[in-house]
């Protein structure tokens, strides 16, 4: 179900270095030393069998990761190649937590403390042209990781959800006794996956802590321009408006469609409150070190503050310093007006707020390594070998 990746690089460079001795070995113009090199050949290929079949613990010394080590907590992050999961990678690493990244099997090789579970398909409106895809590899493999833990004893969760779990709530801000009502497939996927997780957690059984965070709107990136979002192509036309900014910005496409002006909004567009991804893998590391076992914590992450389409689009101008071309058309349907948290509770019990609120400083920061990856994390054309 989900992938494992973590032996198959190990043995490759043995099977390739074995086959390339023997394509030596074959060579006509060295024939006065045939015996010699089939013998050299026969004991290498011997030896190959001999590392291939060993299981891993003999074939390299114990490490690290194996064990348990007090003061040290041992966190897999699903997930961790995707945009979030990779700053929450680089930042528990700065604050000396041991990281795995990947996902599955690797609980039989590993000695992990915690988990945090990012991996998932992330894209509203992907979720309703595939929703089989999204219940899928939201809440099925919800159910995979938590089997996992609890096969292996695992009992720290920091589950990624949504905003998007609450629909179209009547009142704002949203808190966390806000109904959830998910209105999408993403969102009804993510619901379902919190009610497996707090379920299992209030099995006795199971002395689970686990914290769950409701993200809403993620913008920008690693201040240090290490990392940045990078959607696979055919998602940019479900993308999100920073990245559709961006694409504007760099020529990908023409320029920005604004759905809907007459909302009942100060300047008419749509308001959602946009959370910087260094703050919320700030967030993050705060709930890893307030989870306690028998406890559940349920917290919204955002600003606590709107902003509207339009004021987005010229932070965003302004950021690229590119006259972006904007045209406005009416409502797509099942956008709602306005959606913003209330981060009280995260802020009276994880004493975390929202440092990076100014929306043209996180953009400046995401642009500056959109501009110097064009093509994301493929390498540049001309370093293709
Ligand atoms: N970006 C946002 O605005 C936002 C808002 C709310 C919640 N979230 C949640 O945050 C989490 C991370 O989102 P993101 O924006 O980094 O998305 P992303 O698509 O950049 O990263 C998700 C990663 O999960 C991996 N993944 C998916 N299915 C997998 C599987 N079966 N096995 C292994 N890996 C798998 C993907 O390959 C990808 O690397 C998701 O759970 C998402 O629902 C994101
Ligand atoms: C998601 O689930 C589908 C099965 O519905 C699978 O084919 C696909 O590879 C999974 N992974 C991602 C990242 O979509
Ligand atoms: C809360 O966070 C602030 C700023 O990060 C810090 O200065 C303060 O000491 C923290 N308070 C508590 C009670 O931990």
């Amino acid at each position: 179900m989900l992938p494992t990746s973590r032996n198959r690089p190990q043995q490759r460079p043995a099977r390739s270095w074995s086959f390339s001795e023997i394509m030596d070995f074959s060579d006509p113009k060295r024939k006065p030393r045939y015996l010699s090199k089939i013998i050299m050949a026969a004991l290498l290929t011997a030896m190959c069998v001999v590392m291939l079949t060993q299981p891993p613990c003999h074939r390299r010394p114990p490490s690290v990761f194996s064990t348990h080590e007090p003061g040290v907590t041992h966190v897999l992050v699903t997930g961790g190649a995707g945009y979030i999961g990779s700053h929450a990678a680089l930042r528990l690493l700065k604050d000396s937590f041991r990281v795995t990244i990947v996902v599955n099997r690797i609980f039989a090789e590993n000695a992990f403390d915690a988990v945090m579970h990012f991996a998932a398909v992330a894209y509203v409106g992907e979720s309703t042209l595939e929703p089989l895809r999204y219940y899928h590899n939201i809440t099925a493999n919800t159910l995979v990781v938590l089997e996992a833990m609890a096969a292996h004893n695992v009992r720290t969760l920091i589950y990624s959800s949504t905003c998007a779990t609450y629909g179209e709530p009547e009142k704002m801000p949203i808190t966390e006794e806000t109904p959830q009502l998910p209105i999408n497939p993403y969102g009804k996927a993510k619901k379902m996956a919190e009610d497996i997780i707090l379920d299992f957690s209030k099995s006795k059984k199971s002395d689970m802590a686990v914290m769950i965070l409701r993200y809403f709107n993620v913008i920008g990136s690693d201040p240090e321009g290490r990392l940045g979002e990078a959607p696979r192509p055919e998602l940019r036309e479900h993308g999100r408006i920073s990245g559709a900014c961006f694409d504007a910005a760099l020529g990908i496409i023409p320029g920005l469609k604004v759905k809907g002006t007459d909302y009942e909004t100060p300047d008419g567009t749509c308001v959602r409150d946009y959370i910087d991804v260094t703050d919320l893998v700030d967030a993050h590391v705060k709930a890893l070190n307030k989870a306690e076992r028998g406890r559940v914590g349920i917290y919204n992450v955002g600003t606590g503050k709107g902003r509207s389409v339009k004021e987005f689009v010229e932070a965003c101008k302004k950021a690229t310093g590119v006259d972006i071309k904007v045209d406005y058309f009416s409502r797509r349907p099942g956008d709602y007006a306005e959606v913003y948290s209330d981060p009280a509770k995260i802020n009276r019990e994880l004493n975390w707020t929202a440092q990076h609120t100014d929306l043209h400083q996180s953009l400046s920061v995401a642009w500056t390594w959109q501009k110097a990856h064009r093509s994301g994390y493929e390498p540049p054309a001309a370093v293709i070998l």
